[in-house]
């Protein structure tokens, strides 16, 4: 689906208009109803839609407007509209129209929207519910295939909001980007796939640097490889650089890759729990999704990426619960369940991040535990931080984004339940507080740096959404807020 922004309404199938709670009418609402003998205002009174958010009406376009459907959208009360409230009416919007046999929309905000994002944050909104994984169904019925091959936006300045737009369309990309990789099955996107597309992005202007098993080795990063010994795959690390901010100190992003996480020789039970597995890599689909978007807009900032992508496969060659590691840190793992892997595989990429990058800061994301699900239901990804200004920082920024993070606690008491009697550590806590525990276990390896971990868990897939931005299964999340972070806190 194309979106554009333009500065007059074009003739489209389908005409889209916001109304406001208590029937307020949007200025371009006005105009059709003055247009049409007071037909939309009728309608609105024949029903039960007040101009609730999310609330829409559709109607046949009566005599005087030049189109084939009337769809009104309810923003809410007018005081309170935002950019946020945009991007979901937007979205709502498309949602009803994308199978609907339209092939062409104009959504109107002309009169009601300000120049710097309210437009543009639209048109996210628009392509997010325009987004399909429709590539392996081969027989598709043709009124469930998209009609909806172009979305005009009207905006009072549109060269402003087109210019934002072309910024935002970049961070819509790097969504469907991370959503592409989490829905793909791990017999398609194993570490070594993974690696090829992260390496796509050297299009964008990224930098894309791949060490295999064997450069891995050289750098003593045993507790990642570890958890691959027993895939037939070849573990892969990625290093993404995008260098627009001169010669300052980067952001480093870090993302826990697991392609397929079986459990390894602790399989995972009962069988439900492993059938979702294919998108245990979320953390790293966000990161290599939030450097497509930031170099695509060109922000002015310096952001990296390091993703750990291994396969945890049982197999004679397998890692053992008892096992003990030497990550590349230096710091022992006796590893007592090898279905806690991505705590080793960040282990290691965090090491990475540390001391290759040197970063100003580092934000990794992981789907890390079930307990994190248990805990925030699929609401809120959990947030730990080592600082509190980075802590802060991203719970605006989730905000502004709409991808919500809930601050969780880190502690002595926390850290003391991972100390093994025989290694530095081990890789499992005791029986509560198993989000926290996976926690600390990282804050072993990120030293003075400043850093958060985002446990998205709860949020990288959803079996069921009511969110029409939202596919069915694969979010995307952490590609917004991330975006954002680096907007609002690290662009100059
Ligand atoms: N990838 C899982 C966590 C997970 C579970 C993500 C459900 C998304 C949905 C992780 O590798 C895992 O298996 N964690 C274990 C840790 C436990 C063995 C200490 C868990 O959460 O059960
Ligand atoms: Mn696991
Ligand atoms: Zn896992």
């Amino acid at each position: 689906m194309e979106i554009r922004i333009s500065g007059a309404p074009s003739k489209a199938d389908a005409v889209v208009v916001p109304i406001f709670e208590n029937r307020k009418l949007s200025p371009a609402a006005k105009q059709l109803d003055e247009a049409a003998d007071g037909a939309l205002v009728r309608a609105l009174e024949g029903s039960r839609v007040t101009g609730k958010p999310g609330q829409t009406l559709e109607m046949i376009a009566p005599n005087g407007i030049d189109a084939g459907r009337v769809l009104l959208v309810g923003l809410g009360e007018k005081k309170e509209l935002d950019a946020l409230g945009l991007e979901r009416a937007a979205a709502g919007a498309v949602g009803k129209l994308l199978t609907s046999g339209a092939v062409s929309a104009v959504l109107r905000l002309d009169g009601i929207n300000r120049a710097d994002e309210d437009a543009a944050r639209a048109g996210l909104g628009a392509a997010l519910a325009a987004y399909r994984f429709d590539g392996y169904r081969t027989t598709l019925p043709d009124d469930k295939r998209p009609s909806l091959k172009s979305f005009e936006i009207v905006a009072d300045d549109a060269d402003a909001a087109a210019k934002a737009w072309a910024a935002w369309s970049e961070v819509a990309a790097g969504v469907a980007l991370a959503r592409d990789l989490v829905s793909e099955p791990a017999n398609v996107l194993h570490p070594e796939e993974f690696a090829r597309r992260a390496k796509s992005l050297e299009a964008v202007g990224v930098e894309v640097e791949i060490l295999g098993e064997k450069e891995m080795a050289k750098l003593n990063m045993n507790a990642l490889l570890g958890v691959g010994l027993g895939s037939a795959r070849e573990s892969q690390l990625a290093v993404m650089k995008w260098n627009g901010g001169g010669d300052s100190e980067p952001v480093c992003l870090v993302g826990k890759g697991v392609c397929f996480d079986s459990g390894g020789l602790n399989v995972k039970t009962p069988y439900e729990f492993m059938m979702e597995m294919k998108g245990d890599m979320g953390g790293a689909a966000a990161v290599t999704g939030a450097l497509r978007a930031i170099a695509g807009r060109k922000a002015k900032a310096n952001v990296y990426g390091v993703i750990g992508l291994v396969e945890n496969m049982p197999d004679a060659k397998a890692q053992r619960p008892g096992d003990i590691v030497t990550s590349a840190s230096g710091q022992t793992i006796e590893i007592l369940n090898t279905d806690a892997e991505g705590r080793l595989v960040l282990a290691d990429a965090l090491w990475y991040a540390r001391t290759k990058l040197k970063p100003r800061l580092m934000i990794d994301l992981a789907t890390l535990t079930g307990a994190m699900v248990i805990s925030l239901a699929n609401e809120y990804a959990g947030l730990f931080s080592n600082d509190d200004a980075l802590a802060k920082q991203l719970l605006s920024a989730g905000d502004a984004a709409d991808e919500k993070v809930w601050r969780m606690p880190l502690g002595k008491a926390y850290d003391k339940m991972i100390d093994s009697p025989i290694a530095d550590m081990k890789n499992v806590g005791g029986k509560g507080g198993g989000s926290i525990t996976a926690a600390q276990f990282l804050k072993r390896f990120v030293d003075k740096t400043p850093w958060a971990h985002l446990d998205i868990a709860p949020t990288a897939w959803k079996n069921k959404s009511e969110d029409p931005r939202e596919p069915t299964w694969a979010t995307g999340w952490g590609v917004r807020i991330l975006d954002r972070f680096v907007r609002d806190n690290a662009e100059s």
